[in-house]
Protein backbone atom coordinates (compact mmCIF):
# COMPACT_ATOMS: atom_id res chain seq x y z
CA UNK A 1 0.00 0.00 0.00
CA UNK A 2 1.29 3.20 -0.40
CA UNK A 3 0.91 5.26 2.50
CA UNK A 4 -0.69 9.11 2.15
CA UNK A 5 2.72 11.22 2.52
CA UNK A 6 4.27 8.23 -0.55
CA UNK A 7 1.35 9.87 -2.83
CA UNK A 8 1.19 13.08 -2.08
CA UNK A 9 4.54 13.16 -3.08
CA UNK A 10 4.37 11.33 -6.34
CA UNK A 11 1.88 13.65 -7.68
CA UNK A 12 2.75 16.22 -10.46
CA UNK A 13 -0.28 18.45 -10.48
CA UNK A 14 0.43 19.62 -14.11
CA UNK A 15 1.04 16.20 -15.42
CA UNK A 16 -1.97 13.71 -15.81
CA UNK A 17 -4.28 12.23 -13.42
CA UNK A 18 -2.58 8.53 -12.16
CA UNK A 19 -4.76 5.81 -13.01
CA UNK A 20 -4.64 4.06 -9.69
CA UNK A 21 -8.20 5.53 -8.24
CA UNK A 22 -6.78 6.15 -4.63
CA UNK A 23 -3.42 8.01 -6.45
CA UNK A 24 -6.03 9.67 -8.91
CA UNK A 25 -7.78 10.79 -5.74
CA UNK A 26 -4.81 12.17 -3.90
CA UNK A 27 -3.96 14.21 -7.28
CA UNK A 28 -7.55 15.88 -7.04
CA UNK A 29 -6.79 17.09 -3.40
CA UNK A 30 -3.74 18.68 -4.57
CA UNK A 31 -5.70 20.41 -7.01
CA UNK A 32 -8.60 21.16 -5.22
CA UNK A 33 -6.42 22.40 -2.27
CA UNK A 34 -4.47 25.31 -4.61
CA UNK A 35 -8.60 26.56 -5.30
CA UNK A 36 -9.45 26.18 -1.69
CA UNK A 37 -6.40 28.28 -0.84
CA UNK A 38 -7.23 30.78 -3.89
CA UNK A 39 -10.49 31.28 -2.17
CA UNK A 40 -9.52 31.70 0.76
CA UNK A 41 -7.18 34.17 0.00
CA UNK A 42 -9.73 36.46 -1.61
CA UNK A 43 -12.30 35.71 1.23
CA UNK A 44 -9.69 37.05 3.53
CA UNK A 45 -9.97 33.97 5.97
CA UNK A 46 -9.98 30.24 6.60
CA UNK A 47 -12.70 28.42 4.61
CA UNK A 48 -14.43 25.86 6.31
CA UNK A 49 -17.12 23.44 6.15
CA UNK A 50 -20.00 21.16 7.58
CA UNK A 51 -20.96 18.00 6.54
CA UNK A 52 -24.74 17.38 8.05
CA UNK A 53 -25.61 13.85 8.33
CA UNK A 54 -29.18 12.49 7.79
CA UNK A 55 -29.66 8.20 8.22
CA UNK A 56 -27.70 5.19 9.65
CA UNK A 57 -24.26 4.21 10.63
CA UNK A 58 -23.50 3.84 6.61
CA UNK A 59 -24.27 7.44 5.82
CA UNK A 60 -22.35 8.75 9.11
CA UNK A 61 -19.08 6.91 8.44
CA UNK A 62 -19.53 8.22 4.55
CA UNK A 63 -19.62 12.12 6.22
CA UNK A 64 -16.39 10.67 7.96
CA UNK A 65 -14.83 10.17 4.48
CA UNK A 66 -16.27 14.13 3.20
CA UNK A 67 -15.16 15.51 5.97
CA UNK A 68 -11.39 13.69 5.34
CA UNK A 69 -11.47 14.78 1.94
CA UNK A 70 -12.48 18.92 3.15
CA UNK A 71 -9.76 19.17 6.23
CA UNK A 72 -7.02 18.03 3.71
CA UNK A 73 -8.07 20.42 0.90
CA UNK A 74 -8.16 23.08 3.77
CA UNK A 75 -10.99 23.89 4.76
CA UNK A 76 -12.09 23.80 8.45
CA UNK A 77 -14.80 22.12 10.37
CA UNK A 78 -17.49 24.28 11.37
CA UNK A 79 -20.69 23.27 13.48
CA UNK A 80 -23.73 24.90 11.61
CA UNK A 81 -24.86 25.97 8.20
CA UNK A 82 -22.86 29.34 8.68
CA UNK A 83 -19.93 27.77 6.43
CA UNK A 84 -18.52 28.29 3.14
CA UNK A 85 -19.30 24.63 2.04
CA UNK A 86 -22.41 22.95 3.23
CA UNK A 87 -22.65 19.45 2.81
CA UNK A 88 -26.10 17.45 3.28
CA UNK A 89 -25.28 13.56 3.03
CA UNK A 90 -29.50 12.88 3.03
CA UNK A 91 -31.57 9.60 3.24
CA UNK A 92 -34.84 8.60 2.25
CA UNK A 93 -35.61 5.10 3.73
CA UNK A 94 -38.79 6.78 4.93
CA UNK A 95 -40.54 10.09 3.33
CA UNK A 96 -40.17 12.39 6.57
CA UNK A 97 -36.28 12.23 5.77
CA UNK A 98 -36.86 13.20 2.33
CA UNK A 99 -39.34 16.34 3.41
CA UNK A 100 -36.43 17.49 6.31
CA UNK A 101 -33.98 18.16 3.14
CA UNK A 102 -35.99 19.96 1.35
CA UNK A 103 -37.30 22.11 3.82
CA UNK A 104 -33.48 22.78 4.77
CA UNK A 105 -32.67 23.41 1.46
CA UNK A 106 -35.28 26.20 1.26
CA UNK A 107 -33.67 27.85 4.46
CA UNK A 108 -29.80 27.64 3.14
CA UNK A 109 -31.06 29.62 -0.06
CA UNK A 110 -31.40 32.51 2.27
CA UNK A 111 -27.99 31.55 3.65
CA UNK A 112 -26.14 31.70 0.45
CA UNK A 113 -27.21 35.04 -0.52
CA UNK A 114 -25.12 36.82 2.35
CA UNK A 115 -22.15 34.95 1.64
CA UNK A 116 -20.61 34.73 -1.97
CA UNK A 117 -18.15 32.25 -1.08
CA UNK A 118 -20.88 29.39 -0.03
CA UNK A 119 -21.35 26.16 -1.36
CA UNK A 120 -23.78 23.43 -1.27
CA UNK A 121 -23.57 20.17 -1.76
CA UNK A 122 -25.71 17.03 -2.11
CA UNK A 123 -25.10 13.50 -2.08
CA UNK A 124 -26.28 10.36 -0.12
CA UNK A 125 -29.50 7.65 -0.68
CA UNK A 126 -31.70 10.34 -1.45
CA UNK A 127 -29.83 11.66 -4.70
CA UNK A 128 -29.93 7.73 -6.40
CA UNK A 129 -33.60 8.52 -7.08
CA UNK A 130 -34.16 10.37 -10.35
CA UNK A 131 -37.37 12.39 -9.93
CA UNK A 132 -35.23 14.00 -6.36
CA UNK A 133 -32.47 15.09 -8.65
CA UNK A 134 -34.98 16.47 -11.13
CA UNK A 135 -36.60 18.38 -8.79
CA UNK A 136 -33.57 19.76 -7.06
CA UNK A 137 -32.58 20.88 -10.61
CA UNK A 138 -36.33 22.78 -10.89
CA UNK A 139 -36.93 24.24 -7.83
CA UNK A 140 -33.34 24.48 -5.84
CA UNK A 141 -31.05 26.04 -8.09
CA UNK A 142 -28.49 27.18 -5.64
CA UNK A 143 -27.25 23.98 -4.98
CA UNK A 144 -23.32 23.45 -6.54
CA UNK A 145 -22.63 19.84 -6.46
CA UNK A 146 -24.80 16.50 -6.65
CA UNK A 147 -23.52 13.34 -6.26
CA UNK A 148 -24.74 9.55 -5.24
CA UNK A 149 -24.20 6.55 -2.59
CA UNK A 150 -21.56 5.15 -5.09
CA UNK A 151 -19.33 7.90 -5.44
CA UNK A 152 -18.27 9.41 -2.49
CA UNK A 153 -14.95 8.39 -2.68
CA UNK A 154 -15.09 11.42 -6.19
CA UNK A 155 -15.10 14.17 -4.01
CA UNK A 156 -11.94 16.38 -4.60
CA UNK A 157 -12.21 15.38 -8.56
CA UNK A 158 -15.41 16.72 -8.32
CA UNK A 159 -14.89 19.95 -5.95
CA UNK A 160 -12.02 20.92 -8.97
CA UNK A 161 -14.70 20.33 -11.87
CA UNK A 162 -16.98 22.50 -9.57
CA UNK A 163 -14.37 25.28 -9.08
CA UNK A 164 -13.81 24.98 -12.96
CA UNK A 165 -16.79 24.96 -14.41
CA UNK A 166 -18.73 27.61 -12.41
CA UNK A 167 -22.02 25.53 -12.66
CA UNK A 168 -23.88 22.91 -10.68
CA UNK A 169 -22.22 19.85 -11.10
CA UNK A 170 -24.09 16.26 -11.06
CA UNK A 171 -22.61 13.05 -11.29
CA UNK A 172 -24.82 10.34 -10.11
CA UNK A 173 -23.81 6.86 -10.89
CA UNK A 174 -26.47 3.70 -10.79
CA UNK A 175 -24.41 0.97 -9.35
CA UNK A 176 -20.17 -0.07 -8.89
CA UNK A 177 -18.60 -2.82 -8.43
CA UNK A 178 -15.28 -0.21 -6.97
CA UNK A 179 -14.51 -0.28 -3.67
CA UNK A 180 -11.41 2.33 -2.93
CA UNK A 181 -9.24 1.96 -0.16
CA UNK A 182 -6.97 4.50 1.71
CA UNK A 183 -8.44 7.74 1.40
CA UNK A 184 -8.60 10.65 4.39
CA UNK A 185 -11.33 10.05 6.68
CA UNK A 186 -11.90 12.39 10.18
CA UNK A 187 -13.20 10.41 12.71
CA UNK A 188 -15.58 11.84 14.55
CA UNK A 189 -14.64 9.81 18.27
CA UNK A 190 -11.39 9.54 18.77
CA UNK A 191 -11.73 5.84 20.53
CA UNK A 192 -14.44 4.29 18.52
CA UNK A 193 -14.80 3.80 14.91
CA UNK A 194 -17.26 2.28 12.15
CA UNK A 195 -15.85 0.41 9.21
CA UNK A 196 -17.61 -1.13 6.30
CA UNK A 197 -17.10 -4.28 5.88
CA UNK A 198 -19.99 -4.58 2.71
CA UNK A 199 -21.64 -2.28 0.53
CA UNK A 200 -25.09 -2.61 -0.87
CA UNK A 201 -27.53 -5.01 -0.41
CA UNK A 202 -29.73 -8.13 -2.69
CA UNK A 203 -32.51 -8.79 -0.10
CA UNK A 204 -35.44 -6.51 -1.83
CA UNK A 205 -37.42 -6.10 0.91
CA UNK A 206 -40.71 -5.15 -0.93
CA UNK A 207 -40.99 -1.96 1.32
CA UNK A 208 -37.44 -1.23 1.20
CA UNK A 209 -35.37 1.27 -1.19
CA UNK A 210 -32.09 0.44 0.28
CA UNK A 211 -31.00 -1.97 -2.55
CA UNK A 212 -32.02 0.55 -5.60
CA UNK A 213 -30.30 3.52 -3.94
CA UNK A 214 -27.19 1.21 -2.64
CA UNK A 215 -26.66 -0.82 -5.15
CA UNK A 216 -25.89 -4.65 -4.89
CA UNK A 217 -23.84 -6.39 -2.25
CA UNK A 218 -20.22 -6.23 -2.50
CA UNK A 219 -17.85 -6.99 0.38
CA UNK A 220 -14.64 -5.65 1.20
CA UNK A 221 -11.31 -7.71 1.14
CA UNK A 222 -10.86 -9.28 4.82
CA UNK A 223 -7.20 -8.05 4.69
CA UNK A 224 -8.51 -4.20 4.29
CA UNK A 225 -10.80 -4.70 6.84
CA UNK A 226 -8.04 -6.35 9.24
CA UNK A 227 -5.28 -3.66 8.22
CA UNK A 228 -7.35 -0.82 8.22
CA UNK A 229 -9.13 -1.76 12.04
CA UNK A 230 -5.29 -2.29 12.82
CA UNK A 231 -4.25 0.99 11.80
CA UNK A 232 -7.35 2.51 13.96
CA UNK A 233 -6.17 0.81 16.83
CA UNK A 234 -3.00 1.92 16.36
CA UNK A 235 -4.64 5.78 16.43
CA UNK A 236 -6.61 4.74 19.56
CA UNK A 237 -9.24 2.79 18.91
CA UNK A 238 -10.42 0.60 21.11
CA UNK A 239 -14.33 -0.03 20.24
CA UNK A 240 -14.81 -0.95 16.40
CA UNK A 241 -18.15 -1.27 14.35
CA UNK A 242 -18.77 -3.40 11.39
CA UNK A 243 -21.37 -1.68 8.85
CA UNK A 244 -23.15 -3.50 6.32
CA UNK A 245 -26.86 -3.82 5.26
CA UNK A 246 -26.93 -7.37 6.01
CA UNK A 247 -23.40 -8.29 7.74
CA UNK A 248 -24.42 -12.20 8.20
CA UNK A 249 -23.84 -12.34 4.03
CA UNK A 250 -20.78 -11.32 4.58
CA UNK A 251 -17.85 -12.61 2.31
CA UNK A 252 -20.38 -14.52 -0.05
CA UNK A 253 -19.16 -12.79 -3.29
CA UNK A 254 -15.28 -12.71 -2.31
CA UNK A 255 -13.02 -14.61 -4.43
CA UNK A 256 -11.98 -16.83 -1.93
CA UNK A 257 -15.37 -16.86 0.34
CA UNK A 258 -15.42 -16.33 3.87
CA UNK A 259 -18.23 -16.39 6.16
CA UNK A 260 -18.99 -13.73 8.73
CA UNK A 261 -18.34 -15.38 11.95
CA UNK A 262 -14.58 -16.31 10.21
CA UNK A 263 -13.78 -12.56 9.78
CA UNK A 264 -15.00 -11.74 13.30
CA UNK A 265 -12.51 -14.48 14.21
CA UNK A 266 -9.60 -12.73 12.63
CA UNK A 267 -11.02 -9.20 13.87
CA UNK A 268 -10.65 -10.67 17.63
CA UNK A 269 -7.33 -11.37 17.02
CA UNK A 270 -6.04 -7.78 16.76
CA UNK A 271 -4.64 -6.83 19.79
CA UNK A 272 -5.38 -3.27 21.90
CA UNK A 273 -8.73 -3.58 20.41
CA UNK A 274 -11.29 -3.95 23.08
CA UNK A 275 -14.85 -4.11 22.09
CA UNK A 276 -16.32 -5.48 18.77
CA UNK A 277 -19.46 -4.45 17.67
CA UNK A 278 -21.61 -5.10 14.19
CA UNK A 279 -25.03 -3.80 12.06
CA UNK A 280 -26.93 -5.30 11.10
CA UNK A 281 -27.99 -8.80 10.82
CA UNK A 282 -30.75 -10.45 8.99
CA UNK A 283 -32.63 -13.39 10.18
CA UNK A 284 -32.48 -15.00 7.23
CA UNK A 285 -28.90 -15.46 7.28
CA UNK A 286 -28.04 -15.67 11.12
CA UNK A 287 -25.92 -18.81 11.16
CA UNK A 288 -25.31 -21.35 14.13
CA UNK A 289 -21.54 -20.88 13.89
CA UNK A 290 -22.16 -16.88 14.33
CA UNK A 291 -24.12 -17.75 17.92
CA UNK A 292 -20.88 -19.88 18.14
CA UNK A 293 -18.49 -17.63 18.17
CA UNK A 294 -20.25 -14.75 20.13
CA UNK A 295 -20.92 -17.04 23.11
CA UNK A 296 -17.09 -17.59 23.20
CA UNK A 297 -15.95 -14.31 22.35
CA UNK A 298 -14.02 -11.94 24.78
CA UNK A 299 -14.52 -8.35 22.35
CA UNK A 300 -17.67 -8.83 20.82
CA UNK A 301 -20.53 -6.79 22.73
CA UNK A 302 -23.24 -8.52 24.41
CA UNK A 303 -26.08 -7.33 21.40
CA UNK A 304 -27.65 -8.07 18.80
CA UNK A 305 -29.50 -6.16 16.67
CA UNK A 306 -32.17 -8.40 14.78
CA UNK A 307 -35.05 -6.73 12.66
CA UNK A 308 -38.12 -8.23 13.36
CA UNK A 309 -40.47 -5.96 11.04
CA UNK A 310 -43.59 -8.12 11.65
CA UNK A 311 -44.80 -10.89 13.53
CA UNK A 312 -47.06 -12.45 11.14
CA UNK A 313 -45.89 -15.00 8.69
CA UNK A 314 -47.99 -13.79 6.15
CA UNK A 315 -46.78 -10.04 6.21
CA UNK A 316 -43.42 -10.99 6.27
CA UNK A 317 -44.03 -13.20 2.71
CA UNK A 318 -45.34 -10.00 1.31
CA UNK A 319 -42.52 -8.65 2.77
CA UNK A 320 -40.48 -10.89 1.53
CA UNK A 321 -38.32 -11.36 4.38
CA UNK A 322 -37.89 -15.37 3.71
CA UNK A 323 -38.39 -15.88 7.70
CA UNK A 324 -41.52 -16.44 9.36
CA UNK A 325 -42.77 -15.88 12.77
CA UNK A 326 -41.99 -19.46 14.29
CA UNK A 327 -38.09 -19.58 12.84
CA UNK A 328 -37.60 -15.98 14.33
CA UNK A 329 -39.41 -16.92 17.55
CA UNK A 330 -36.87 -20.16 17.42
CA UNK A 331 -33.96 -18.05 16.56
CA UNK A 332 -34.04 -15.64 19.11
CA UNK A 333 -34.76 -18.76 21.75
CA UNK A 334 -31.75 -20.25 20.55
CA UNK A 335 -29.55 -16.99 20.65
CA UNK A 336 -30.56 -16.21 24.51
CA UNK A 337 -29.78 -19.87 25.54
CA UNK A 338 -26.30 -19.49 23.87
CA UNK A 339 -25.36 -15.90 25.13
CA UNK A 340 -28.04 -15.16 28.05
CA UNK A 341 -26.56 -12.10 28.72
CA UNK A 342 -27.32 -10.80 25.10
CA UNK A 343 -29.27 -7.39 24.25
CA UNK A 344 -31.78 -8.43 21.38
CA UNK A 345 -33.23 -5.47 19.68
CA UNK A 346 -34.73 -5.05 16.64
CA UNK A 347 -37.01 -2.94 13.91
CA UNK A 348 -40.16 -2.92 13.54
CA UNK A 349 -42.55 -1.51 10.95
CA UNK A 350 -46.40 -1.17 11.37
CA UNK A 351 -48.53 -0.72 8.85
CA UNK A 352 -47.30 -2.52 6.26
CA UNK A 353 -50.03 -3.20 3.23
CA UNK A 354 -52.67 -5.50 4.22
CA UNK A 355 -51.53 -5.54 7.53
CA UNK A 356 -54.91 -6.58 9.90
CA UNK A 357 -55.36 -6.47 13.66
CA UNK A 358 -54.73 -9.91 13.30
CA UNK A 359 -51.66 -9.47 12.02
CA UNK A 360 -51.03 -7.10 14.07
CA UNK A 361 -51.24 -9.23 16.63
CA UNK A 362 -48.93 -11.72 16.22
CA UNK A 363 -46.30 -8.95 16.13
CA UNK A 364 -47.33 -8.28 19.77
CA UNK A 365 -47.34 -11.71 20.51
CA UNK A 366 -43.44 -12.07 19.25
CA UNK A 367 -42.92 -8.46 21.12
CA UNK A 368 -43.76 -10.45 24.68
CA UNK A 369 -42.40 -13.54 23.65
CA UNK A 370 -38.70 -12.37 23.04
CA UNK A 371 -38.89 -9.16 24.83
CA UNK A 372 -36.75 -7.27 23.21
CA UNK A 373 -34.62 -4.65 25.12
CA UNK A 374 -35.28 -1.99 22.74
CA UNK A 375 -36.94 -1.96 19.72
CA UNK A 376 -37.26 1.01 16.71
CA UNK A 377 -40.79 1.55 16.00
CA UNK A 378 -41.76 2.70 12.59
CA UNK A 379 -44.99 3.53 10.63
CA UNK A 380 -44.75 2.25 6.71
CA UNK A 381 -43.69 4.99 4.59
CA UNK A 382 -44.69 4.43 0.91
CA UNK A 383 -41.65 4.12 -1.31
CA UNK A 384 -42.17 4.93 -5.28
CA UNK A 385 -40.61 2.02 -6.98
CA UNK A 386 -40.75 -0.89 -4.18
CA UNK A 387 -43.22 -3.53 -4.64
CA UNK A 388 -45.34 -2.82 -1.55
CA UNK A 389 -45.91 0.81 -2.62
CA UNK A 390 -48.65 -0.32 -5.20
CA UNK A 391 -49.55 -3.14 -3.60
CA UNK A 392 -53.62 -3.27 -2.69
CA UNK A 393 -54.73 -2.39 1.17
CA UNK A 394 -52.24 0.08 2.22
CA UNK A 395 -53.28 1.00 5.71
CA UNK A 396 -55.56 3.87 6.49
CA UNK A 397 -52.97 6.44 8.54
CA UNK A 398 -55.41 6.92 11.67
CA UNK A 399 -55.14 2.66 12.02
CA UNK A 400 -50.97 2.72 12.01
CA UNK A 401 -51.14 5.18 14.32
CA UNK A 402 -53.58 3.56 16.66
CA UNK A 403 -51.26 0.47 16.20
CA UNK A 404 -48.26 1.90 16.58
CA UNK A 405 -49.05 3.65 19.80
CA UNK A 406 -50.09 0.67 21.34
CA UNK A 407 -46.67 -1.16 20.06
CA UNK A 408 -45.00 1.40 21.67
CA UNK A 409 -46.46 1.47 24.79
CA UNK A 410 -45.38 -2.59 25.12
CA UNK A 411 -41.93 -2.12 23.74
CA UNK A 412 -41.65 0.88 26.21
CA UNK A 413 -42.90 -1.68 29.22
CA UNK A 414 -40.75 -4.71 28.02
CA UNK A 415 -37.34 -2.27 27.72
CA UNK A 416 -37.54 -0.94 31.03
CA UNK A 417 -38.38 -4.61 32.76
CA UNK A 418 -35.54 -5.46 30.88
CA UNK A 419 -33.17 -2.77 31.85
CA UNK A 420 -33.72 -3.02 35.38
CA UNK A 421 -32.09 -6.70 36.07
CA UNK A 422 -28.40 -4.80 35.83
CA UNK A 423 -29.19 -3.06 38.83
CA UNK A 424 -26.69 -3.52 41.36
CA UNK A 425 -23.82 -5.47 39.55
CA UNK A 426 -20.93 -3.99 38.50
CA UNK A 427 -20.29 -3.57 34.40
CA UNK A 428 -17.32 -2.73 32.53
CA UNK A 429 -18.03 1.17 31.20
CA UNK A 430 -16.73 2.68 27.88
CA UNK A 431 -16.56 6.51 28.83
CA UNK A 432 -17.86 8.18 25.59
CA UNK A 433 -18.24 11.86 26.59
CA UNK A 434 -18.80 14.55 29.11
CA UNK A 435 -23.06 14.21 30.54
CA UNK A 436 -24.52 16.81 28.93
CA UNK A 437 -25.93 17.67 32.50
CA UNK A 438 -23.38 17.83 34.37
CA UNK A 439 -19.70 18.89 33.79
CA UNK A 440 -18.63 16.16 36.92
CA UNK A 441 -20.11 13.49 35.24
CA UNK A 442 -19.49 11.19 32.22
CA UNK A 443 -21.53 9.03 30.17
CA UNK A 444 -20.50 5.62 28.57
CA UNK A 445 -22.10 1.80 27.15
CA UNK A 446 -22.09 -1.13 28.88
CA UNK A 447 -21.39 -3.86 26.33
CA UNK A 448 -25.04 -4.40 25.98
CA UNK A 449 -24.82 -0.39 24.50
CA UNK A 450 -26.60 0.48 27.24
CA UNK A 451 -26.08 3.78 28.54
CA UNK A 452 -24.31 4.28 32.10
CA UNK A 453 -23.65 8.05 33.65
CA UNK A 454 -21.32 8.23 36.62
CA UNK A 455 -19.47 10.52 38.68
CA UNK A 456 -15.95 11.32 36.54
CA UNK A 457 -13.63 13.67 34.69
CA UNK A 458 -12.87 14.19 30.93
CA UNK A 459 -9.70 12.54 31.35
CA UNK A 460 -11.62 8.91 31.43
CA UNK A 461 -13.25 9.72 28.10
CA UNK A 462 -11.69 6.65 25.89
CA UNK A 463 -11.32 4.40 28.82
CA UNK A 464 -12.83 1.14 29.92
CA UNK A 465 -13.76 1.44 33.97
CA UNK A 466 -15.45 -0.82 36.21
CA UNK A 467 -18.59 0.63 37.34
CA UNK A 468 -21.08 -0.20 39.50
CA UNK A 469 -24.50 0.17 38.46
CA UNK A 470 -26.75 2.25 41.46
CA UNK A 471 -29.91 2.91 40.14
CA UNK A 472 -31.90 2.11 37.05
CA UNK A 473 -33.69 5.47 35.37
CA UNK A 474 -36.08 3.57 32.83
CA UNK A 475 -33.49 3.28 29.66
CA UNK A 476 -30.06 4.39 31.48
CA UNK A 477 -28.35 3.57 35.06
CA UNK A 478 -26.35 6.11 37.49
CA UNK A 479 -23.64 4.45 38.60
CA UNK A 480 -20.59 4.71 40.70
CA UNK A 481 -16.87 3.79 39.75
N1 LIG B 1 -41.19 2.33 5.86
C1 LIG B 1 -40.96 2.26 7.18
N2 LIG B 1 -39.85 1.76 7.71
C2 LIG B 1 -38.90 1.29 6.86
N3 LIG B 1 -37.70 0.74 7.09
C3 LIG B 1 -37.13 0.45 5.90
N4 LIG B 1 -37.96 0.81 4.89
C4 LIG B 1 -39.07 1.33 5.47
C5 LIG B 1 -40.27 1.87 4.97
N5 LIG B 1 -40.53 1.93 3.67
C6 LIG B 1 -37.18 0.47 8.42
C7 LIG B 1 -36.91 -1.01 8.63
C8 LIG B 1 -35.42 -1.10 8.64
C9 LIG B 1 -35.05 0.25 9.21
C10 LIG B 1 -33.65 0.69 8.98
O1 LIG B 1 -35.95 1.12 8.60
O2 LIG B 1 -37.44 -1.40 9.88
O3 LIG B 1 -34.92 -2.17 9.41
FE1 LIG C 1 -33.72 -2.96 3.19
FE2 LIG C 1 -34.22 -5.55 3.63
FE3 LIG C 1 -31.83 -4.81 2.60
FE4 LIG C 1 -32.43 -4.25 5.17
S1 LIG C 1 -32.22 -6.30 4.28
S2 LIG C 1 -31.53 -2.84 3.66
S3 LIG C 1 -34.65 -3.84 5.07
S4 LIG C 1 -33.84 -4.60 1.62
Amino acid sequence: MLENKEILESIDVNGEPPTDETAKQYYYMVKAANYVEEESKEAGRKLTYFVQNFGCQMNARDAEKLSGVLKKIGYEEAFDENADFVIYNTCTVRENANLKVYGRLGYLNGVKKKNSHMKIGLCGCMMQEPEVVEKIKKSYRHVDLIFGTHNVFKLAELLVTMYESKRTVIDIWKDTDKIVEDLPMERKYKFKSGTNIMFGCNNFCSYCIVPYVRGRERSRNPKDIIREIEKLVGDGVVEVMLLGQNVNSYGKTLDEPMSFAELLQEVEKIEGLERIRFMTSHPKDLSDELIEVMANSKKICRHLHLPLQSGSSKILKDMNRRYDKEKYLALAKKIRNAIPDISLTTDIIIGFPGETEEDFQDTMDVVRQVEFDNAFTFIYSKRTGTPAAVMENQVPEDVAKDRFNRLLKEVQAIARKRAAVYENTVQEILVEETNEQDPEMVTGRMSNNMLVHFKGGADLIGTLQKVKLKECKGFYYLGEM
